[in-house]
Parts: structure tokens; C-alpha cells; sequence
């Protein structure tokens, strides 16, 4: 098993040293790709022992360096869940083949018949699915949270989610998925600490911390049960693979790990080292795109065929909005929603007009991509639901990337001008 590096190393560093010991591989400065389905063992009695230590935690292998067949785990796997609890700031993490592979095994593993589930509103449109299409077949109910920083509205969604069942799980996303709508980490935290003295059943909270990912938010700190993260996005970085991660107490991520195994959506060897390489880069790529994104939101702002942007940098004044973030975030991220003055026909004229950025779902990769919400990541979000997430028809998604920032204003700029 590889073992950690120095836990007393900043996030930043553990992000390059945590996880892969040289000395287990003939010295090799970077770890081998275990391509490998099954491992073989020493003796019968030796097999005997690696399933009581992984199924019991129990025996002479309890806690050794062991496998026995990758949809289980496999060394590549072990590397990068001891990276991403390192770099997160928690106990251990479990690692899948997708982001909404892990956020279903949290839905799987924690809400039965009869629950509720509260959730922050707007939120990437799979995970709305999960909650508001797929659980309810399995007679879970769920109920949104409209303003993330209003306590009020919260413990009055808390009511009526109780109101309709025992609630199991909290699931904040923020920043959200379109419009970077902030949610108090820290504020919902405690509110779940209130349902379970006034219950008796205290719900999890689970923070979707796709959008800032481990160095710009540090939602563990913030007391969370469960921070759950698209690999896929900024920690992956280059837009080349899929990947999910959860971070939290052992007794937390170890039930989610046998649940991995009978649903089969571990991380294969290759998708774990390559999001192993990204984790040592994901700092600097950030800090870049967020400059860039600090850049080419203020020259959209200032455009007039700009309705508005909900880019973190430029909340109000003295909001709530604003105080949360000077809280919580060391950054204001690098995708957020422009507004068009018009509708559907003046966003995809924008969309179709530009150059250098590329129209694609998805977000965080090197490279600057752009999206209609309504029409792509948010279709199958029911259109009331979308207009209560502030998604309109001229709302547009981007994902501002590591490129020149004087080239994507450029695009912008000629883009805009055929609107
Ligand atoms: C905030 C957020 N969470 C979760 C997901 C799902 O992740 P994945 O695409 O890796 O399944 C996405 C995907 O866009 C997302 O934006």
C-alpha cells in the first residue's frame, strides 16, 4: 500500500508527494500504470486472510498492502485515494468512474423509502435527476434550497422536507452549476447539527465542490460529512477522462467503498494515474484560469449587450453572497453564466460566432469552453426549476481556461459583435 509522504505538508505540496513511495516501484520517479485485473497470491491460506482483512478489516493482512481483483481496488486506485484525502484534508476517499458515480453511491448507500433529501437549487442537471427523477422511483422525496445563504429559507426547507419524511442528506453544490450560486458551507452545517438534536437523526451533508476544487475551498474544514468532487473537471484539468472522488471520515467512505464494489464504478488504473499527474497541477492551472476568468468576466460586464454575469468577483457590496465567499472560497473560480439582453436566438449567435473558445459541455479543462444551459447541461431540468436557478434562455456557461486571456477577449469582442 502507498504510504503518505509528511501529513504535515501544505495541501499544495501533499498534492505531489502524498500517495506513491518511489521504493515501491524499482525506484521509478513516477508510478507504474498496474494494468491488471486480478492478483495473485501467495497461498490459499494467504487468500483467505486478504478477504478477511478487506471484508472484516480483521486478520494477519489487516491493514497490509493487498489486492485481490481491481474492481475491488488496485494499487493505481490506492494512490489516488490517499492523494485525494491528503490534498482534502480528510481521513480517506474513495475514488469512481465518474463524478455521478459518486454521487450515486451516496443516494444508494444513505436514502431509503420514506426519506427526504434537502438540496441546493440550481445544481448540475444530473445530480438534480438523481434527487428529483431517480430516488423518487425508490419513494424518496426531495425538496430545493433556493438561497444558499439565507438561514430562514433553509430551515423552513428543512420543515418541509421533514415534513415529507426523515431527512437523510443535505447536498449542497457551490459555487452551483450554471450560475455559481453560493451556498453557506458552514451556515447549512449548522442547521443540520439543529434537525438532528430536534430528531434525533442528524442528516449528512454532502458539498459538491466541483467548481473550486481542494485549494480554492476546503468544504472538510467546514465541517461536511462527505465533500464530493467531478474529478473530471479542474482536479483532471485537460478535459481527457472522467473521474469522481469523495472525501470524509474512514467510517464514512468505507461503507461507500464496499458499495463500489457490487455496483463495479471504481476508477480504472489509467484514469487514476492520470488524474494522480493532474492533482500536482491543479493549483497552478487554477490560479491562471481564475485570472484569466477575472479578466474576460470584467470585459464582459462592461459590453452592452451584457445583461449580467454571476461571476463570484463582482457580487454586491456588503450581500450575504459577498460575505460568504469572503468566508469560505480563496478565489472566485473560473466558470460562471453570462446573460444576454434577448434569449435563445442572441445566445446561440454568440455561441456560433466564436472562434478560439469551443462550444462543449463540461468545465474546468485547460481550454476555454462555452454552453446554452437550457439547451444542454440543464435539458432535462423541468423549465420552472430551471427559472428558479436563475437559468433564463439567454444564459450562457463558460469555462474560462488557461489560454492568453487578451486571445479569449479578442473572441469575445468579434463574437459579440455578430449578437
Ligand atoms: C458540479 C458538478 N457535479 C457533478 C458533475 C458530474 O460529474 P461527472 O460528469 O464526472 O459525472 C458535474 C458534471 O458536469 C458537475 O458540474
Amino acid at each position: 500500500m502507498p504510504h503518505d509522504q509528511g501529513a504535515s505538508f501544505r495541501p499544495e505540496t501533499l498534492a505531489i508527494t502524498s500517495g506513491y513511495d518511489p521504493a515501491t516501484a524499482s525506484g521509478a520517479a513516477k508510478p507504474p500504470v498496474y494494468l491488471t485485473s486480478t492478483f495473485v497470491y501467495e497461498s490459499a491460506a494467504q487468500a483467505r486472510d486478504i478477504h478477511e482483512a478487506y471484508f472484516r478489516g480483521t486478520g494477519p493482512m489487516a491493514g497490509q498492502p493487498a489486492y485481490i481483483y481491481s474492481r475491488l481496488s488496485h494499487p493505481n486506485l490506492a494512490m489516488l485515494e490517499t492523494r485525494l484525502a491528503a490534498v482534502d484534508g480528510a481521513e480517506r476517499a474513495a475514488a469512481f468512474s465518474s463524478g455521478m458515480a459518486a454521487h450515486s453511491a451516496i443516494a444508494i448507500e444513505h436514502v431509503r423509502p420514506g426519506d427526504s433529501v434537502l438540496h441546493s437549487r440550481p445544481i448540475y442537471g444530473g445530480t438534480d435527476g438523481l434527487y428529483n427523477q431517480l430516488m423518487p422511483r425508490f419513494g424518496a422525496t426531495a425538496v430545493p434550497i433556493l438561497d444558499g445563504c439565507d438561514g430562514d429559507h433553509i430551515r423552513a426547507q428543512a420543515e418541509l422536507a421533514l415534513s415529507q419524511g426523515p431527512l437523510a442528506l443535505i447536498v449542497i453544490e457551490t459555487p452551483a452549476n450554471p450560475t455559481a450560486a453560493i451556498t453557506d458551507i458552514a451556515l447549512v452545517v449548522a442547521i443540520a447539527d439543529e434537525v438532528g438534536a430536534k430528531t434525533g437523526r442528524r442528516p449528512l451533508v454532502v458539498c459538491d465542490n466541483t467548481f473550486l476544487a481542494p485549494f480554492a475551498q476546503r468544504p472538510i474544514e467546514l465541517g461536511v460529512d462527505l465533500n464530493m468532487t467531478s474529478l473530471t473537471k479542474y482536479c483532471g484539468g485537460h478535459s481527457d477522462l472522467l473521474a469522481g472522488g469523495i472525501s470524509g471520515r474512514a467510517d464514512l467512505i468505507e461503507p461507500l467503498l464496499q458499495l463500489r464494489t457490487v455496483l463495479g464504478t471504481h476508477c480504472d488504473p489509467f484514469t487514476c494515474w492520470l488524474v494522480l499527474r493532474s492533482l500536482e497541477s491543479v493549483a497552478v492551472r487554477s490560479e491562471r484560469a481564475m485570472s484569466n476568468a477575472q479578466l474576460v468576466a470584467t470585459f464582459l460586464r462592461d459590453h452592452p449587450k451584457v445583461a449580467g454575469i454571476t461571476y463570484l468577483g463582482f457580487l454586491p457590496e456588503g450581500s450575504p453572497q459577498a460575505a460568504v465567499v469572503a468566508r469560505q472560497c480563496k478565489g472566485h473560480g473560473s466558470t460562471f453564466s453570462l446573460h444576454l439582453h434577448g434569449g435563445q436566438a442572441e445566445a446561440f449567435r454568440l455561441l456560433d460566432g466564436l472562434r478560439l473558445v469551443k462550444q462543449a459541455v463540461s468545465l474546468g479543462g485547460s481550454e476555454t469552453l462555452a454552453c446554452h444551459s437550457a439547451t444542454t447541461t440543464h435539458y432535462n431540468v423541468p423549465a420552472a426549476d430551471r427559472a428558479a436557478g436563475g437559468i433564463t434562455e439567454g444564459t450562457i456557461r463558460l469555462s474560462v481556461g488557461i489560454e492568453h486571456p487578451d486571445d479569449l477577449i479578442a473572441d469575445f469582442a468579434q463574437a459579440l459583435e455578430q449578437v
